[in-house]
């Protein structure tokens, strides 16, 4: 009898970081691993080991921290990549090596000037060095869903024969058809004799907006891996989304009799801190977390939910971890019901992160009258995730004038290595006077790309959220900051961002990207 449990491999902190912008410190990309490790996916892809020291190290603490899942290092086929994954893997629970090489003549003829041969034989090759270090391995071949089929039988068989126990088919640019990519999955199990000693997994990308119906269409027809991220993000318009894939898999059991191991009321909290730490934000009507996935706008419809929530919902919002009340707390509130809803909504803090976001939160509740859900998040985000990052600016004191009838001005002091430095400076506005003196102090080169600001919830007391991006070189970055104060939330953005350069810079050797 066929097994009808479907894998959740999560890409989110690999091909999902791999989204323009979306790079994420090993800080955040460990409150990542857990969060996910809490909702129950089956394998995390924390990073391509060789590509830099950071995403060496990334790999290599989620592997020794985060307990749970498989994690697995992404390596091309090369000896050196190979090795570096099962270096940042060593020691660790469960691991997995993930490598890969491309397979179409399109990719091996113009892009890395390969023989079929020659391809064939470096993945057996490969995949043989995998397993002299680790028993999990698996094997992607690029660009599956525009390979001949015939070599891409030839080629899964072989690496199997190898030691490869997960074969991965990747419709890498998005290309393929549901009924199409079906069939191939289907003529990979009827012409590949030792099929049945590996796990079939598909890696979708959403170019055509078909990630996830061709996703469905492999497992309807014998994949039982699905690689996917959170929120859908990825490489171009993203890969399949989590979130669609496991609901869709729960809310149609039915006709698809399928499983996997997820706890869906993590998904709702998963997706929030995914785009609060990448900074991509989801849209309203996308399925299951947007903000819209469970608004019912039309009479006839709010009707009927009154009647009976069937007629018009076909999930729960709880279901996602969405809770239908958004208020949560004030100034009462004491640590622990704070460190409770903290939890409810993805962050597992202790200690000194907890004392600094609980000590944010009073000060926050002292301002406004009700502390709401986003409230709660902007304060980890911007206090508690980025403690272990060794910041080199910090913002110490920021002192604005400006008025209809008065040139705006700012005076401005930070910590820069340790050391308190003053300026001030005028600018066309109070954001641009403050960030011209934090440009003057800090001597940055970068350039401000974007700058938008949201209220985070209602009410002119609310705390306002500053997004910037700067380049510096090909480096672009993210910063976010918050505050009730909009001028204070900028300056802490737009330091937030010099931050992560600086980061960015110490992380510097050759960035692979795939
Ligand atoms: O899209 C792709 O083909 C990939 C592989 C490395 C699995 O991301
Ligand atoms: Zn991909």
């Amino acid at each position: 009898m066929m097994d009808n449990r479907v894998r959740i491999f999560d890409t989110t902190l690999r091909d999902g970081e791999q989204s323009p912008g979306a790079s994420m410190n090993v800080e955040e990309k460990i409150a990542v691993a857990r969060q996910l490790a809490k909702m129950g996916v089956d394998v995390i892809e924390a990073g391509f080991a060789f590509s830099s020291p950071g995403d060496f190290d990334s790999v290599r603490r989620i592997a020794l921290e985060v307990e749970g899942p498989v994690i697995c290092s992404l390596a091309r086929c090369k000896a050196e990549d190979i090795d570096a994954a099962a270096g940042a893997l060593k020691g660790a629970p469960r691991t997995r090596i993930h490598t890969f090489i491309s397979t179409s003549e399109i990719h091996l003829k113009h892009q890395f000037k390969l023989t079929r041969a020659e391809a064939l034989e470096r993945a057996v090759e490969m995949v043989r060095r995998a397993r002299g270090h680790v028993v999990d391995v698996e094997f992607s071949a690029m660009d599956a869903s525009r390979t001949e089929p015939v070599f891409l039988y030839e080629m899964i068989e072989a690496v199997i024969a190898a030691g490869a126990t997960t074969v991965n088919i990747p419709d890498t640019v998005g290309y393929a058809l549901p009924d199409q990519f079906g069939a191939l999955i289907k003529g990979i199990k009827d012409n590949v004799k030792n099929i049945d000693k590996a796990i079939i997994s598909v890696h979708c990308h959403n170019d055509l907006g078909l990630a996830v119906a061709n996703s469905l269409a492999a497992v309807v027809n014998g994949a039982r891996q699905v690689e996917c991220t959170i929120n859908g993000i990825g490489e171009r318009a993203g890969n399949a989304s989590l979130e669609e894939i496991v609901m869709i898999l729960k809310t149609r059991k039915d006709v698809l009799g399928l499983e996997t191991s997820i706890n869906t009321e993590q998904i709702y909290p998963s997706s929030r801190l995914v785009s609060g730490i990448t900074g991509i934000m989801v849209q309203p009507n996308k399925a299951i977390v947007g903000d819209n996935a469970f608004a019912h706008e039309s009479g006839i419809h709010q009707d009927g939910l009154l009647k009976d929530k069937s007629t018009y919902e076909i999930m729960k919002p709880e279901s996602v971890g969405i809770s239908r009340s958004t208020l949560v707390m004030g100034k009462h509130s004491g640590r622990h019901a704070f460190k409770t809803r903290l939890s409810e909504l993805g962050y597992e803090l202790a200690g000194e992160g907890l004392d600094k976001a609980f000590e944010r939160f009073k000060k926050l509740a002292d301002k406004k009258k009700e502390v709401f859900d986003e409230d709660i998040e902007a304060i980890v985000q911007d206090e508690v995730l980025r403690l272990e990052m060794p910041d080199r600016y910090r913002l110490l004191k920021l002192n604005i004038t400006s008025g209809t009838d008065t040139a705006p001005s700012a005076e401005v002091e930070l910590e820069v290595d340790g050391k308190a430095v003053k300026d001030s400076g005028t600018g066309d506005g109070p954001v641009d006077a403050a960030y011209n003196v934090i440009a003057k102090i800090t001597g940055t080169k970068s350039r401000l790309l974007k700058y938008s600001v949201n209220a985070i919830t209602g009410g002119t007391d609310a705390q306002g959220e500053v997004m910037v991006r700067l380049q510096e070189g090909d480096s672009i970055v993210l910063g976010q900051g918050s505050h009730t104060d909009i001028i204070v939330a900028s300056a802490k953005a737009y330091i937030n961002a010099l931050n992560r350069l600086e980061y960015r810079k110490k992380d510097r050797r050759e960035s692979l990207s795939l």
